[in-house]
């Protein structure tokens, strides 16, 4: 439609996160970018959360009165300002300096958990005291238990509320489309070196004045050359090896003391099993589609497990939510919140921590009319009965 005017390129006129994107895509490298976007192989997975979102439909209730409506949540047992997680994301010193820090702060300010990764830019104790609000561990078990001790013995000096421990990343997956950018691991090829020299403010922010980001978490465990994002690339794979078990679930559930949360669980019998190993919630994710290609989207399989273990742990559920209605669709299926990976990750390479803060307020804004427009006063509202799906 020609006459249709083009998203505005300034973040604060971003008005979905859709518009957002467009702003961070001119800002970063395209290898850059191409890391934060990838999916695995066909990218089947990757579209496929967008499409299972996309095909149900809302049966709304209408003349309910809902002017004093409100989208607060309860989540691990304490009551969230939104129905909303800030998904653990790797790497983020690439994206901008301070970027692990500009989420956080972001998410304390709106009143909701930021999950830092254990692969993080800044270092957890850092995060801690400088950006408060609720902290959640990402928690990755590499071959070298120790590596995991440490983490969670830190993690819970410095107070954090929950770890949460991922399990679907023990094969790594193939970003083809991301591995193109490069001639060897971590060295990228002269096309994405030239592409570096037309986004000056990058080069010198990421590059030059602070150096290449760091494995800040890791650094007592990986050879020098190796600490850096650049350089872990190399090492960190054969780090990781396929050997993690559901035996270490019951490691951490003993060794950790407070929230317990599994993420990648995409099946009833592995929702149980969480359960039964005394897990306080699961993430329901495929990772944002960058591990295993033609997975099931964690929308598909909510409903099933939200019936086996919705009453004895909190569900997130995360992968492919972009929308307001895409919340309240996973809400209505039986979903506690919402894991949100690439919309704040948009945000802030669109403009740092203010762009964070519009990313989220784009999202709560659309919940909160999307709640209105189905007539519903708050998320305890929400159900299956909201939601029509399509035959075809
Ligand atoms: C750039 C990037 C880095 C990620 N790094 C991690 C990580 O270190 N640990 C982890 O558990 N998940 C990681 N994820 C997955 C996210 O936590 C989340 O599951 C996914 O992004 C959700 O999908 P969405 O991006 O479509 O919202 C990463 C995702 C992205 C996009």
């Amino acid at each position: 439609m020609p006459w249709r005017r083009r998203p505005s390129r300034n973040f604060e006129e971003a008005l979905n996160i859709s518009d957002l994107r467009e702003v961070a895509r001119r800002r970063v490298p395209g290898f850059v970018f191409e890391y934060v976007e990838g999916g695995a192989e066909d990218e089947v997975t990757l579209r496929s959360n967008r499409e299972a979102l996309e095909s149900l439909r809302f049966v709304p209730q209408t003349l309910v009165h809902t002017a004093d409506r409100h989208h607060r949540a309860m989540l691990c047992g304490r009551e969230s300002a939104a129905p909303l997680v800030v998904a653990p994301t790797g790497g983020n010193g690439m994206l901008h300096p301070q970027g692990d820090l500009c989420l956080a702060r972001a998410a304390a300010r709106l009143g909701v958990p930021f999950c830092l990764s254990t692969v993080s830019s800044m270092r957890l104790e850092d995060i801690a005291t400088r950006a408060g609000g609720r902290l959640w561990m990402q928690l990755y078990v590499m071959q070298n238990r120790a590596i995991a001790e440490d983490i969670m013995r830190r993690a819970d000096g410095a107070g954090y509320e929950a770890l949460v421990f991922t399990t679907d990343a023990n094969v790594f997956g193939s970003r083809e489309w991301d591995r193109r950018n490069y001639r060897a691991p971590g060295k990228p090829n002269l096309r994405a070196l030239l592409d570096t020299l037309r986004h000056p403010r990058w080069l010198y922010q990421i590059v030059y004045r602070d150096g290449i980001p760091r494995f800040r978490n890791l650094e007592s465990f990986l050879p020098p050359a190796a600490a850096t994002a650049v350089g872990g690339s190399t090492i960190l794979p054969q780090m990781f090896r396929a050997t993690i078990t559901w035996d270490d679930v019951a490691w951490i559930r003993d060794f950790w003391p407070r929230k317990l949360l599994i993420k990648g669980v995409l099946s009833v019998s592995d929702a149980q099993r969480a359960a039964d190993l005394g897990c306080d919630g699961i993430f329901l994710s495929n990772h944002g589609g960058r591990q295993l290609d033609s997975c099931v989207a964690p929308i598909e399989v909510l409903p099933e497990i939200a019936a086996a273990v919705g009453n004895r742990l909190s569900i997130i559920v995360d992968s492919g939510f972009r929308r307001g209605t895409d919340i309240v669709k996973a809400l209505a299926l039986g979903a506690h919140a919402v894991g949100i990976g690439r919309p704040t990750l948009y945000g802030l390479i669109a403009a740092g921590e203010p762009g964070v803060d519009r990313a989220m307020q784009i999202l709560t804004s659309e919940t909160d009319r999307v709640l209105g427009q189905l007539g519903c006063r708050s998320v305890a509202e929400l159900g299956p009965q909201l939601l029509h799906r399509r035959l075809s």
